[in-house]
């Protein structure tokens, strides 16, 4: 498409319902904010040129609404007086003279990019208004879309509607495609005599058709058009971005045996073959190569899972775990910001944290990095093909080399070179038949009594 689009995004709402300290758009759906979702399907649709209508907490939304890609002008609104109103806030920059205007609204996050195209086509095939639209078994609240003859003659809200036109599942989503150089003479011709007393956006439908053009309507799924207005209907967003992410991953290859119970985040890398058991829960950041396990009950953050390596279950990687091809990460486990090596294992109740891991090492139960010092964090730098008996503490800063043993039980505190055998307990001593001597008095003690 050839034909220059300016997307108008309104974001200028209260959000009383949400009963929140900050603006609706700025709730994340997936870890992202609401308004980023809206953006990110603008910029997919072919948009770069974007006028975002602000209102509470302008500074924040239109931060969180610049994403990659997108040029983005904050234009704020001071009143709210209706959508016909807000589009208008953006009027110098459709003065620029686009050949389209798409309107969108940062509480309808999981628009996809092809209702936004489907309803710019409709616009360079002559359509002066081309509306998304979506129908519902629930339309209550809704504008209705009223067709004849296939051309949509008019958008009434529920408050002005008639019962006839009440019973209409055809809605109006909110979002629509209007001629970019007709724009401004409509939104002009916008009145406020309606029961809310608003500028109302849809009346561009009549407006035009009143001038001799055409307004057309496009169907979109409603689970696309879902709006935000409080926290019930932001769980319904999110379970539905959810239902779309794992359908979109296990297409692309991704095995999951019970998906309801896996979460997402925005930027959830999977690979193909890999395997991913009932309830885990993928924070920001990570990327699992293909191949690779997640065993159940594992939460994984701002880690990197290599092909061919296997997590929990129940392990928690922290940002900036990283684990090599064919490194185990077992039940109980933690691991922050640490490298483990090809083939390493680290199964049981463990916690590695600023510490690099050599291949093929092995990490016993119960190993501690002991990396903090209630002040500063020190590393920890095993090498490869080493042993790390049970129940060891290993005070960072501190060195073992390639090869080195260390024994059960150790308290670490010095470096160990290569292939060295390492003991940090005490020494075990042993008394023959003392054991029998102090059951036998404490029996005799008992039977006293
Ligand atoms: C609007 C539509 C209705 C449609 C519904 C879909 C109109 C007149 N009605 O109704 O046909 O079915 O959306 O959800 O357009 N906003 C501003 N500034 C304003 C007014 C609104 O930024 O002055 C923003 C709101 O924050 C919101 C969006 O525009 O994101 C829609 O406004 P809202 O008041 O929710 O419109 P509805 O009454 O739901
Ligand atoms: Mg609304």
């Amino acid at each position: 498409m050839n034909r220059t689009c300016l997307a108008v995004v309104l974001a200028a709402g209260d959000s009383t319902r949400m009963k929140s300290s900050m603006s609706k758009v700025l709730h994340p759906v997936g870890g992202r904010p609401m308004i980023a979702h809206v953006m990110a399907s603008i910029a997919a649709s072919g948009v770069s040129d974007v006028a975002l209508v602000l209102g509470r907490d302008a500074e924040k939304v239109e931060k969180a609404a610049s994403i990659e890609g997108l040029a983005v002008e904050g234009v704020l609104q001071t009143e709210r007086l209706g959508t016909g109103h807000a589009v208008l806030m953006a009027k110098e920059a459709i003065a620029r003279g686009y050949d389209e205007i798409l309107v969108a609204y940062g509480d309808v996050p999981l628009i996809t990019a092809a209702p936004l195209k489907a309803a710019r086509e409709a616009l360079a095939g002559g359509a002066d208004v081309a509306v998304i639209g979506f129908h519902t078994d629930n339309p209550t609240g809704y504008g209705r879309l009223l067709v004849e003859d296939g051309e949509l003659i008019a958008i009434r809200e529920e408050k002005d509607a008639t019962d006839a036109e009440r019973a209409v599942t055809w809605c109006n989503s909110g979002l629509m495609a209007i001629d970019g150089k007709k724009a401004l003479d409509l939104l002009s011709r916008i009145g406020n005599q309606n029961a809310k007393g608003e500028y109302y956006l849809t009346d561009l439908v009549e407006i035009a058709r009143s001038l001799g053009g055409k307004a057309v309507a496009v169907d979109a799924p409603e689970s696309e058009l879902t709006g935000c207005n409080n926290r019930a209907e932001l769980a319904v967003i999110e379970r539905l971005w959810q239902e779309r992410r794992r359908h979109e991953l296990m297409v692309s290859g991704v095995t999951m045996i019970a998906p309801e119970t896996v979460f997402l985040s925005h930027d959830t890398v999977i690979g193909q073959d890999a395997l991913i058991e009932p309830n885990v829960v993928f924070g920001p950041g990570v990327t699992v190569e293909g191949g690779a396990v997640i065993h159940a009950f594992s939460h994984l953050e701002g880690a990197h899972v290599a092909a061919g390596a296997n997590v929990g279950p129940f392990a928690r990687l922290r940002p900036g775990a990283n684990l090599a091809e064919g490194a185990k990460v077992g039940n109980f486990c933690e691991v922050k910001k640490a490298e483990i090596g090809r083939g390493a294992k680290v199964n049981h109740l463990t916690y590695i944290g600023d510490a690099v891991v050599g291949a093929e090492t092995n990490i016993g139960a119960g190993t501690i990095t002991c990396n903090y010092d209630g002040v500063n964090k020190h590393e920890t730098h095993i090498g490869a093909g080493a042993f790390i008996g049970s129940n060891s503490s290993l005070v960072a800063p501190v060195k073992i080399g390639d090869g080195a043993l260390i024994a059960s039980g150790s308290v670490i505190t010095e470096d160990v070179p290569a292939d060295a055998l390492a003991f940090g307990r005490a020494r075990q001593e042993m008394k023959p038949g003392r054991a029998a001597v102090i059951r036998e008095r404490n029996l005799a003690i008992k039977a006293g009594k």
